[in-house]
């Protein structure tokens, strides 16, 4: 019999910045969906990948002095190694940089123009940078981008059109009806807020920039990257290729995953592309919410990230996975704390979890050496155990159908937190004296191994790896771990082997104290990075691309005299400089250095300023331009001076 097909995505990432927590998100979300309907029989295929192409991308590759394909190939590496490090089971990467992805997206661009659905004319709007989007004047919040809260500019340019227009009764119908979109409070607001007012076409060509695939006809325009971001969903199953089978066998998806940010996007221009080139719609749409850090959306572009390495490296991968998928409720949103991480490690995997695990496995070593037979079960407790253990499955099954992870991980804990009453209930350490009390414990402790393997074998899908160790604890039969077993009892004498804890507790003010630590030293190498702009090796700068003259006519250079100097506080390799620039007042420069620059040697010396660096924070202290160094293959810096001397403020050209 043909298995039922599940297609799973998440939004394809922009490598922009350093990956975070939220960024793990919706990954860690769609992996335990696929894990779960694989074990549930289902052909699943789940894709994720990066979004590559854009302004923004351009720009930041610009600001790193590299090409845009080395800017994201470096990211996209990392971020494999993320979904290496957090067990994601994804079937497919798609980058689209890779050929066979703008090839397709060509092709499909043309078609749209063929039929009509895609036209040439003019734009001028309102265009947020960083969300890659135009707004019309009446969309922005306060002025500002809707999105993201940040400054947007007047563009005006020859774009191609998509006529979004066209499909405004589609697209209105799609949302008032059925659950395209959940949860139901964005469909309202997408429908009330986007859509009943009037869609207009949509600008999908942009001429200012070039880091794109081209339109295919028109090689000065470069394809909106979200026309050719959201195509992915299709081109990776190879559609507009020369080998459709998987199109054929996994599209329409079963569900689009993703932040609310962007459900505009998925739930408004997706359906109406599909619906111009005749294609059946995805099934499900689904707008999570956000991981919250100090109150604001933790992302790449604040700064504000919390890095997953590290938190896995300390306290293991599932309980960072533990984190996204149980203590962040699904579809609101969530706050993330070191507190709250520690705080859920030690009540929840090391209590509930881990003790538990722990003390029925000593028991059952102890008394029998083997999982023991039932025998006889008639007390209420062990009824409503069996109950519970006996339902977790399809509970569990129910949840993810809607989907909510977090309501399925309560099922679990629910089953979990009923066997560690059961035990204070039972009492089984008391029962083993006597050969009596040693009949009724082999049915406690049987009740306890079938609770926990059942909740073992459903966290297959949560946290693989605690998941298996458990099962290997309980020495359950790879026979036994499928979802089908579940109806069955476990076979009796298989062999416990209790070994070390799974979790084990944390002194939480200890660990705070660590992190924080972590964070500290994180950001004193941020801040000197940022701060040693000189600090660059000479592989580095060989790395660079050419520049023209109007290029470097951009930077501003000059001659300065530092007038003092001193050291900043907490911060081994700063110092700080007061620079006469020739200016009405002296500027203030933090530059990293002070390794090889006592502060009382730069008072009186004359030094290179990039005198029209955007300012910086660093430690607190704003810092107005930079102090030009050479530096050796080592990294041994040395300021530069110009050869006679000038006075302050000097142009140098
Ligand atoms: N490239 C587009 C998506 C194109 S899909 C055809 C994009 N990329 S993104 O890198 O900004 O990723 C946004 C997605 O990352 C969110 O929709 C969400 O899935 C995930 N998250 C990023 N930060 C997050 C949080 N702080 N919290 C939860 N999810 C987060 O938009």
């Amino acid at each position: 019999m043909e298995r039922e097909k599940y297609y799973i995505t998440t939004p394809i990432y922009y490598p922009s910045g350093k990956w975070h927590i939220g960024t793990c998100y919706t990954t860690v979300v769609c992996d335990a969906l696929a894990r779960f309907n694989r074990l549930d029989g289902k052909d699943v295929f789940f894709l994720t990948g990066t979004d590559e192409h854009g302004q923004k991308i351009q720009r930041a590759a610009e600001a790193a002095g590299v090409t845009p394909k080395q800017y994201v190939d470096k990211l996209v590496d990392d971020l494999k190694r993320l979904w290496k490090r957090l067990d994601i089971t994804y079937d497919k990467f798609i980058r689209t940089t890779d050929e066979y992805h703008e090839k397709a997206v060509q092709k499909i661009f043309e078609k749209l123009y063929e039929k009509g659905d895609i036209y040439k004319s003019e734009y001028e709007g309102m265009y947020c940078v960083p969300c890659e989007s135009f707004w019309t004047k009446s969309q922005l919040v306060d002025g500002k981008c809707p999105d993201c809260g940040r400054e947007v500019q007047t563009a005006r340019e020859e774009s191609y059109f998509f006529r979004l227009s066209k499909y405004q009764g589609v697209i209105e119908k799609l949302l008032s009806e059925g659950d395209f979109l959940m949860p139901a409070s964005r469909r309202k607001e997408m429908l009330n807020n986007f859509v009943k007012p009037g869609l207009q076409d949509l600008c999908v060509s942009r001429t200012s920039f070039d880091w794109g695939v081209k339109v295919p006809f028109d090689q000065k325009h470069v394809i909106y990257v979200w026309l050719d971001a959201l195509f992915n969903y299709i081109t990776a199953l190879g559609y507009a290729s020369d080998d459709e089978e998987l199109f054929k066998k996994y599209w329409p998806a079963n569900v689009h995953m993703m932040a609310k940010e962007i459900v505009r996007f998925h739930s408004v221009i997706w359906p109406a592309f599909l619906t111009a080139l005749d294609l059946p719609l995805p099934e499900k749409v689904f707008g999570h919410g956000w991981i919250m850090f100090d109150g604001g959306k933790m992302s790449k572009s604040k700064g504000n990230v919390v890095d997953p390495f590290i938190l896995s490296d300390r306290y293991g991968v599932d309980t960072l996975r533990y984190y996204i998928l149980h203590i962040v409720p699904f579809g609101e949103d969530g706050e993330y704390s070191n507190e709250m991480l520690v705080r859920a490690y030690n009540s929840d995997l090391a209590n509930t979890l881990g003790n538990l695990v722990s003390r029925t496995t000593a028991m059952i070593d102890k008394y029998f050496g083997a999982v023991p037979q039932p025998v006889g079960d008639d007390e209420n407790a062990d009824g409503e155990l069996k109950a519970l253990t006996a339902g977790l499955l399809d509970k569990v099954r129910k949840e993810l159908k809607k989907p909510n992870v977090t309501t399925a991980m309560d099922a679990v804990w629910e089953v979990l937190r009923r066997a560690n009453k059961y035990i204070d209930e039972t009492a089984p350490w008391t029962l083993g004296g006597s050969e009596e009390g040693k009949v009724r414990l082999s049915s406690v402790l049987f009740n306890l191994a079938e609770a926990i393997r059942a909740c073992a074998v459903v966290l297959q899908a949560f946290l693989p790896e605690t998941a298996e160790k458990i099962l290997n604890k309980l020495g359950v039969a790879q026979s036994e771990r499928t979802f089908e077993s579940l109806s069955k009892p476990m076979s009796f004498g298989t062999k416990v082997d209790k070994g070390a804890n799974l979790f084990n507790r944390l002194d939480i003010d200890k660990e705070l104290k660590e992190l924080e630590k972590i964070a500290q030293a994180l950001s004193e190498e941020k801040e000197q990075k940022a701060g040693a702009g000189a600090e660059k090796t000479a592989e580095n700068s060989e790395e660079k691309q050419e520049i023209g003259i109007e290029d470097f006519d951009k930077v501003q250079l000059k001659v300065g005299i530092v007038l003092d100097c001193k050291k900043v506080e907490k911060a081994d390799k700063l110092l700080c400089s007061t620079v006469d620039l020739g200016e009405e007042k002296p500027r203030t420069i933090v530059s990293g250095i002070a390794k090889y620059y006592a502060p009382e040697d730069m008072v009186g010396r004359k030094v290179v300023v990039v005198a029209n660096l955007k300012p910086v924070k660093l430690r607190g202290i704003l810092s107005q331009g930079m102090l030009l160094c050479a530096s050796s293959p080592e990294g041994k810096l040395t300021l530069l001076r110009p050869d006679a001397d000038m006075p302050a403020g000097s142009d140098i050209s």
